[in-house]
């Protein structure tokens, strides 16, 4: 049953990519179409759409739009295009892993269909990308009703970015926990750290939870430990962009540092995501790759200079926490707890 306030973060409409311009939240919910590939790579470069499940649902959604318009009737030159846009798309966001398997996922269907016509393998990709949009609505429900099993009647959670309705096709991973365990009646307060540089926690999970009806409390990065510390908070709730064989865990930058603060106050870190998000080629975390964005969003942010100019900066986008901090991943199809090594191919295995 769709929620009251269910929010339609990215869809396939009449042929075109309808998705909310995360861009302009909280101020004003604004709905953005979509309908060559360029502009669904600018959207995702520019994290109009952004969240790891989402962003693999348009690149999967990009990539229909570019192979429709390929005008060719060969399969060689239908593939090359395949291939080059695939790279473009790969290119946009390197540390979440949604968007490689997406595509991995269209172009085995590319494959399969070497005798198919041009028009034929169009449509199978629409399909196959349809199908990885509603997979990821029905897995983050069962993330939500795993999760929920963990978070106990009057719990304070903190979570970190989003890893919401607005970072998935629905619903989201680690605020699907949440809304899971509300609509089974328990009273949940959630901690949110606004997260710098780009806000994320500010302008989208606090809207979301708002809006859903949930008590949030706003904080800075900064005030993170200082909580712990000195207020009562029951387990810190994040997402993941790609989580390695051994359970290190890469996410939203600032995720590390919370792991540490949660582990020295003795507070249980719970990561929810797909196991679509596993990367089980990566022994450990420390090969993820880590995306670092332009300085002026730390210099300019949101276009008022906060920083003198020509000062050097780094901005990493993500970090890795390793296994050792996290207490249990939580997935469609199960909760792994340690050791990863073991719990994880289990986990994957009955995907
Ligand atoms: O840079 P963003 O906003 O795309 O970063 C998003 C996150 O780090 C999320 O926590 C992660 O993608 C999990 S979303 C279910």
């Amino acid at each position: 049953m769709a929620r009251e306030t269910e929010v339609k973060t990215i869809e396939w409409i009449d042929g075109q990519v309808r998705i909310i311009d995360q861009t302009r939240l909280p101020n004003r919910l604004v709905y953005v179409i979509l309908d060559t590939y360029p502009s669904v790579l600018k959207a995702i470069t520019r994290l109009q759409i952004r969240g790891a499940p989402a962003i693999g649902i348009a690149a999967a959604f990009g990539m229909v739009l570019g192979m429709r318009a390929a005008r060719t009737e060969t399969y060689g030159a239908f593939r090359r295009k395949f291939d080059r846009i695939k790279r473009e798309f790969l290119e946009t966001r390197p540390t979440g892993v949604n968007v490689s398997n997406a595509l991995d996922r269209l172009e085995k269907r590319v494959n399969g269909n070497r005798d198919a016509s041009v028009r034929e393998i169009q449509d199978v990709l629409l399909q196959e990308a349809l199908r990885i949009y509603e997979e990821d609505r029905t897995t983050c429900r069962k993330i939500g009703r795993n999760g929920a099993e963990l978070l106990r009647d009057g719990w304070v959670v903190m979570t970190h970015c989003n890893a919401g309705a607005l970072a998935t096709a629905d619903y989201g991973t680690a605020l699907g926990c949440i809304y899971a365990a509300v609509e089974e009646e328990k009273r949940i307060r959630v901690y949110v750290d606004e997260t710098r540089p780009l806000l994320q926690g500010a302008r989208l999970t606090a809207w979301e939870l708002q809006r859903a009806g949930i008590a949030v409390t706003l904080i800075c990065d900064s005030m993170a430990a200082w909580v712990m510390q000195t207020r009562e908070v029951n387990c810190v709730l994040v997402g993941a962009d790609r989580i390695a064989a051994n359970g290190d865990i890469a996410n939203k930058i600032g995720t590390y540092g919370l792991a540490v603060s949660a582990k020295e106050h003795g507070i249980p870190f719970y990561v929810a995501a797909p196991t679509a998000s596993f990367d089980l080629s990566l022994d450990t975390g420390t090969s993820i790759p880590i995306e670092e964005r332009d300085g002026s969003e730390i210099t300019r942010g949101f276009g008022r200079r906060t920083a003198p100019e020509g000062v050097q900066t780094y901005n990493p986008a993500f970090d890795v926490t390793p296994a050792s901090f996290v207490t249990a991943i939580i997935c469609e199809t199960g909760i792994a707890t340690p050791p990863y090594g073991e719990s994880i191919p289990r986990l994957v295995k009955t995907r």
